[in-house]
Formats: C-alpha cells, structure tokens, sequence
C-alpha cells in the first residue's frame, strides 16, 4: 500500500482538529476572520462571541480615553435597563407608548433645568449632532418664514458662529446649503464675544450659534454678550436673529457647577439649546437632545404628521427606526440622580480637574490654558512652556507607549493654530488616585523625552492630533 500523500495527511489533521475543536475551541483559532463576503457556514454562537472578543482586545481601554467627552461607565443596574429594553424601536410611539412618554418627561425635565418659560417642544435625538442639525434647520425655516412673510429674498441665508464650534457647525452648512460665517479665533483668544460676531450678521443671518464648553478648551463664549448685541439688533435696527446654545457638553455642566452663570433660556435670544446626553447627562452612546425656548420656535413644516396603526403620530428627527435604550437610560439617571446627584457627581470631576491641573502644573514644565476661577468644563488644558526638544504630540506619544493613557495633543482652529495643546477630561472614571497617577505618567513621560529626545517622524503618525467626541 502506498503511503498517504502529504496533502491527504494535512486535510486529515485539519479533519481531526475541526473534531477537537468542536469540544475544546473556536476553529476560528485556526482560520482568518471572515473580513470580505458573508461566511458560507456559521458558528456556534459561544465561537462568534470570542472571535469579536478576541479581536476587540486591540482596542483602546476607554477608561484611558481622557479625549472623549462620551460616558464611558455606567451603573450596573441601568446596565440591566439597557440590557432589558434593547428590542424596543423607539420610533414605534404607538407600541411603546410609555417609552414615548418618559422621552417627553426627559423632554420637560431638560426644559426646566434650561429655565424655558413655559411649555415647550423638543426631539431626542441620535447625539448632539443630529440635535443641532434639527435645531439648524429649524432657525432655517423659521427665517425663511420671516422673508416670505415680507417678501424678501430667500437665497442667501447664512450662519454666524466662531472656529472654536465643533465641526458639526460646518456640516450643517454644506449638507444644508448655508453659507457659515466663521468668525476667527484671535491668537491668544479661543472664545467669540459681541464684538466679534456684530460685524457677520446681517437680514439673511439665520441665527448665531454660540458654545458652552468648547471641545477645544472646555470654555464658554460670551453668551451673555451676544445675547445682548442680538436684542439691541432686533430693538435698534428690526433685526430678529435668534441664538442657539450648543451645550453638547455644558448643558449638563453648568447648570449644576455655574447655576448662577446666565446661558439658557434667562437670555432672551435664546431660542434652542442641543446636549449631549452620552456627554454629561451620562449616558452611554447615543443619546442627544434638542430643546426649543417655545413650541412656536419649531418650525411647523418640519414636524411630520403620519397615520401610523391607526393613530397620528408626530416625528422631528433625520432619523426612524433607533434603540429606547439610552432614553430609559437617560430618564433612570434624572431619577436616580437628581439635581443634587448631578451637582456631587459635576462637583466630584471639577475637585479632581482641580487635582490634576495642580498636579500638572507642579511638574515644571507646562502652563494651564485658561485662567483659575475661568467658567470650564472639567478638564484640564495645558501646554508645553518654552524651551523644550520635544513637543505636545511627543508628550502624548510617549504617554501613551508607556502607561496606555489617550491624551490627545491638537492644534487650535485659525488664527490660534499657532498654539498646540493638550486635554484631558476629567470623568467619573479619573478619580483623585487615577487623576494623581496621570500627573506622576505625564512627568515620566517628559523625563523619557528629556532623555531620548523627541518622537521620530514615523511615530508621530500614530499620535491622536483630533479633539475627540
Ligand atoms: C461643542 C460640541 N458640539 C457638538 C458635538 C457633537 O456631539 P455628538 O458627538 O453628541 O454628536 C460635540 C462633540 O464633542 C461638541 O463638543
């Protein structure tokens, strides 16, 4: 008998360990991961579990995300909630009516919180960005609205923000045809005031949007200024310009750390407000909301009226069919917290910015960006002094390859692009021991630096230069 040919005995081996893999392991320990077409076979159910498993230990640890904005942790018993209720499509008002319910209750409970006067309308959406995408288009409408009523010219319509806005800003413009009217940053200035939005607005002006909490530096603009530029516009010169607050991260801040610091809807102009819910509100991914001064700063033609099961049905969103999940989870935190919860867990993160920001600047080589008493998120923003062989991008780099730590380094938007910076927030995950620990990695890091010089142009490659989400 001839012996077997060496491919037989391969595909017996292979044949022998697709049978020992079927009791001890995946044979996806033996094969590639499908990454191009849809298997021809499937898998046990624990097998695929392990295969994304495995391959998900390549990712960052988000606890050492300090870049995002985005909650990271949440509690185990609203991790059930989610768990519970990730079958139910919001959008289906008629089915889960109670869903619907307690998103308007998150509705009113935000509107309260941003002092609207009375009762008013707004939308739970994806994030923040779909929420100012709302809101912008709704300024939009509403001034169209205005023209046709006096019949003006409607083909020009523009947007008045500053380069410290996040990108979304922009997007909104080119998806939705609106010329933006950017207003340059200053070089030692990262926020926009009156005087520099004055000089943009004109009949065509939709709106302004102004921030509160920058992604850049965590600081405001000067609301209350342009709030006031805007009323004397509409009392002196019959210019209407309403004013968007884009709190993504400071609608859930200030209101707990700065009650007193006027921003919402205390402030005339103030007609729409978006947050983030998976920012400070502190619920995971993806929740945001957008909330309306009055019903009446809603434009009415955005609003769709369908007959959905027999029943009408009204929708504002860019989107249908998406998870209840995080509103459940929205709402379990306004109960579960409270205002008083919010103002310890706000107050907890702002001591340990504190913390750190000290910790940082003892170490002898940085400067804070901002100025102590400054209204911020928590956060801290440093950069490097004068003098160094290396940089912010080198600093992140080394912080990251030795101790795993996502800090990012940037440059500031025109004409503060000069200026590189560094930020981390600082989150319920970041307590006192961690945030001390971070300031003790950062020091080695510059000591390392110090001794090797900086990065090589091929490692730079690798550092996280965008602000995050
Ligand atoms: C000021 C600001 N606006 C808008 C956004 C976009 O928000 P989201 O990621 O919730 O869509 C962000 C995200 O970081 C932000 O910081």
């Amino acid at each position: 008998m001839r012996p077997p040919s060496v491919k037989l005995k391969v595909l017996a081996m292979i044949d022998k360990l697709d049978e020992l893999a079927a009791v001890f392991g995946s044979r996806f320990l033996l094969e590639a991961a499908p990454d191009n077409s849809l298997p021809e076979h499937g898998m046990p159910a624990v097998d695929a579990m392990r295969l994304i498993e495995e391959e998900l230990v390549l990712d960052g640890i988000p606890a050492r995300n300090l870049a995002t904005f985005v909650t990271t942790w949440m509690e185990p018993e609203v991790r059930r909630v989610i768990e519970a209720n990730l079958h139910r499509n919001f959008i289906d008002h008629a089915e889960y009516p109670q869903t619907a319910e307690i998103e308007q209750r998150c509705i009113r409970i935000l509107a309260s919180l941003f002092h609207a006067p009375g009762e008013t309308t707004g939308a739970r959406c994806q994030g923040s960005s779909e929420a100012i995408m709302l809101g912008a288009l709704s300024l939009k409408w509403k001034w169209r609205e205005r023209r046709e009523a006096a019949d003006k010219d409607t083909s020009r319509p523009n947007l008045v923000f500053g380069g410290d806005v996040h990108v979304v800003w922009e997007k909104f413009c080119r998806y939705f045809d609106v010329e933006p009217r950017i207003i340059p940053l200053q070089p030692d200035k990262y926020t926009i005031g009156p005087e520099d939005v004055e000089p943009h607005v004109d009949e065509n002006t939709i709106g302004v949007a102004a921030v509160l909490g920058t992604t850049f530096t965590g600081h405001r603009d000067d609301i209350v200024g342009i709030n006031d530029l805007l009323v004397r516009l509409r009392d002196e010169r019959g210019l209407d310009v309403p004013l968007h607050v884009d709190g993504a991260s400071g609608g859930f801040v200030w209101p707990f750390l700065y009650p007193d610091s006027e921003w919402d809807f205390r402030l005339e102009q103030v007609r729409s407000i978006n947050t983030s819910g998976h920012k400070f509100g502190l619920v995971y991914p993806g929740i945001g909301w957008l909330v309306f001064r009055e019903k009446s700063d809603l434009a009415e033609n955005l609003v769709f009226y369908e007959n959905y099961l027999g029943k009408t049905d009204a929708t504002f969103t860019l989107n249908f069919s998406t998870g209840s999940a995080m509103v459940l989870a929205q709402y379990y935190n306004f109960v579960r917290f409270g205002h008083d919860g919010y103002r310890y867990i706000m107050e907890t993160m702002q001591a340990n910015a504190r913390v750190l920001a000290e910790r940082i600047a003892d170490i002898g080589e940085f400067q804070l960006v901002g100025h102590e008493g400054d209204e911020q998120l928590p956060l801290v923003a440093f950069q490097l002094t004068d003098g160094h062989d290396y940089d912010e991008f080198d600093v992140a780099s080394q912080l990251a390859a030795e101790r795993g730590w996502m800090v990012p380094a940037y440059k500031l938007p025109p004409n503060a692009d000069h200026v590189t910076i560094m930020r981390a927030l600082v989150k319920l995950t970041l307590g006192h021991s961690l945030a001390s620990k971070l300031a003790d990695d950062i020091a080695e890091a510059c000591e390392t630096l110090k001794k090797k010089g900086g990065l090589h142009e091929r490692d730079r490659k690798r550092v996280k230069t965008g602000t995050g989400y």
